[in-house]
């Protein structure tokens, strides 16, 4: 099927499941260029991490995260629309780890109790409910099922710099095409969903989240991925380095595909 096609399917389930058989879920943070999101984000949500603590990933994908922190110890619970990621967590699971996948919507996670978890991870569903009130569900969601004192983490695609990088890397032509609205900026994004900084912060004060840290997470590593994936591992930790001291700068906020919002109630 191609991309074209996936906005006429109307069941969600099957909407997502097919924008993830064009896109590869299993290999997306396999490359030094867009590990630097991963390494990013973990790096962030270690500092709020302690011995015991609980966490609750939704919308895990094919596990990275969920795999990452129940193989150091954590008890760890993953929530996946698609049945062929939740089958892929399910195979990587050792009998050392304390890891329970449920295939399910993150709009609707009633099968596990209020305040529950000390870190909830949304990295995913945010990039795909189309209607404003359906985010807003899975944000509640989020909010019910963690611990009055936990942290929420929550991941979106930033609008503006898409732009950037479908032009700089895929499509040349997208700047002149009908890809985006040439006055708003606003680009037409469905099967996906794409937010400006500011749309971030505002869905997440309607939901009366306070927000403790914005970080750019992957910067301009996408743009750049030829030039970072071609890095000697020397170079490469250099230039980790130099991404962690710009991400929390509010001033390379937009210009990162990825941004990542930590939250309290
Ligand atoms: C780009 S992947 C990110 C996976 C992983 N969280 C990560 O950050 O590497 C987005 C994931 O969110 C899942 N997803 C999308 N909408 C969802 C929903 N409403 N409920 C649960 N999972 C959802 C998709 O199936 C996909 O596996």
């Amino acid at each position: 099927m191609r991309m074209e096609d996936i906005f006429e399917i109307k069941n969600e389930e099957e909407r997502v499941s097919a924008i993830y058989n064009i896109f590869d879920e299993s290999t997306r943070l396999s490359t030094k260029a867009t590990r630097v999101e991963f390494l990013t984000t973990i790096r962030q949500i270690e500092k709020y991490l302690k011995p015991g603590m609980k966490i609750l990933d939704l919308g895990a994908g094919t596990g990275e995260y969920s795999l990452y922190f129940a193989k150091n110890g954590f008890q760890v619970t993953a929530v996946e629309l698609v049945e062929n990621h939740v089958s892929q967590i399910k195979e990587k699971i050792n009998e050392e780890m304390s890891l329970e996948v449920f295939q399910g919507n993150a709009m609707n996670i009633s099968i596990i109790e209020d305040k529950t978890y000390d870190i909830v991870l949304c990295f995913g569903p945010l990039y795909h409910l189309e209607k404003i009130e359906d985010r807003m569900k899975c944000i509640e969601e989020v909010k019910r099922v963690c611990k009055d004192n936990g942290k929420m983490f929550f991941a979106f695609i930033s609008n503006d710099m898409v732009i950037t990088t479908e032009t700089m890397c895929y499509n040349p032509s997208f700047l002149t095409e009908d890809t985006y609205n040439h006055h708003t900026f606003k680009v037409r994004d469905f099967p996906f969903v794409f937010h400006t900084v500011d749309d971030c912060r505002q869905i997440l004060r309607d939901s009366d989240l306070t927000i403790n840290n914005e970080v750019a997470t992957d910067g301009l590593s996408e743009l750049l991925a030829d030039k970072i994936n071609n890095m000697n591992d020397e170079s490469y930790n250099k230039w980790l380095n130099y991404h962690y001291y710009c991400c929390e700068k509010p001033e390379f906020l937009g210009t990162s595909n990825h941004l990542l919002f930590i939250t309290s109630k």
